[in-house]
């Protein structure tokens, strides 16, 4: 028999021993158990999850209401999306390749004939829209010249000129495709070594301001022209350049003797 256990003494002190440790483990389970449990419940990763979650409810319900259906529909939506959707570049020509079969296409395609909202000519110009066309008249000034009076040799005048005052399609027009002599203007005709090659890489808005500008510096006083109207003929980028037979008459074409070259 181990002589331990017969002990009273020892038995007495390891039992009370023994059941103090007990009660003191079993106090601070009780103690620490509402804090463990607060802590858990109001603990970041906890909010962080319930957000989760919350989230991801919200997406898909937003994603089921925008199918509108079952979700075969989405090919169908998709499909539909492509194609009806082509990019703005393509859709305006403005990407072209060059000798690719689009551009061989639009090259032999015949204009469409394109009409155009008139503008009041007595209708006062929008200061802005004259501020920013004279900005982007910087594109412009190194042929045309600083005060539109040409540079021999390189390009004609834009002040005074018969087609600057005549009519809007015109100029959309050359902006958008280029211009190719032999040109008369004002009377006096120009057959000068290098085109003016298209400048259709400006916005609406800017060939709309620099056209209101022009027809509205250097002497000239004519309507002012509009982004609507610039957008009309965005189908003609990609063609090539314009010739004088293919420009509006303005009725003040009558060839003189050249002086100015
Ligand atoms: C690289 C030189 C060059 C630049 C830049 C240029 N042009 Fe021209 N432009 C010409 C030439 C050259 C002609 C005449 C075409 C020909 O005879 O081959 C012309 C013709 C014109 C005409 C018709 C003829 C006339 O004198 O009225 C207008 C209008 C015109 N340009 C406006 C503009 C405007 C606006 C800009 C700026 C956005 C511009 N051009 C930029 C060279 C240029």
């Amino acid at each position: 028999m181990d002589t331990v256990s017969d002990n009273p003494l020892r038995r007495f002190t390891s039992f009370w021993l023994g059941l103090s440790i007990f009660f003191a483990f079993a106090i601070l389970c009780v103690l620490l158990v509402p804090f463990l449990k607060g802590k858990k419940s109001d603990s970041a990763d906890g909010a962080a999850a319930a957000k989760r979650v919350e989230i991801r409810k919200a997406m898909e319900e937003a994603q089921a209401s925008a199918l509108k259906g079952s979700p075969e529909t989405v090919f169908g939506q998709v499909g539909n999306d492509l194609l009806t959707g082509r990019p703005e570049a393509v859709r305006d020509n403005a990407q072209v390749v060059p000798g690719s079969p689009t551009a061989v296409a639009l090259q032999s395609a015949p204009d469409e004939v394109v009409t155009i909202a008139k503008v009041d000519p007595e209708a006062p110009i929008d200061p802005a829209v004259f501020e920013a066309g004279k900005a982007q008249y910087i594109l412009c000034q190194a042929c045309h010249g600083v005060t539109g009076d040409g540079v021999p040799g390189l390009a004609p005048p834009l002040a005074n000129s018969n087609w600057v005052g005549g009519p809007v399609e015109n100029l959309i027009r050359i902006q958008l495709r280029g211009l190719t002599g032999p040109l008369t203007v004002s009377g006096t005709k120009y057959e000068l070594p290098v085109p003016m090659v298209a400048q259709a890489f400006q916005t609406d808005e800017q060939i709309a301001s620099v056209l209101t500008y022009v027809r509205n510096s250097f002497g000239n006083k004519a309507s002012a022209v509009t982004p609507e109207q610039v957008k009309a003929f965005r189908g003609e980028v990609g063609k090539p350049a314009l010739t004088e037979k293919d420009l509006i008459p303005t009725g003040d074409t009558a060839e003189v003797t050249p002086n100015d070259q």
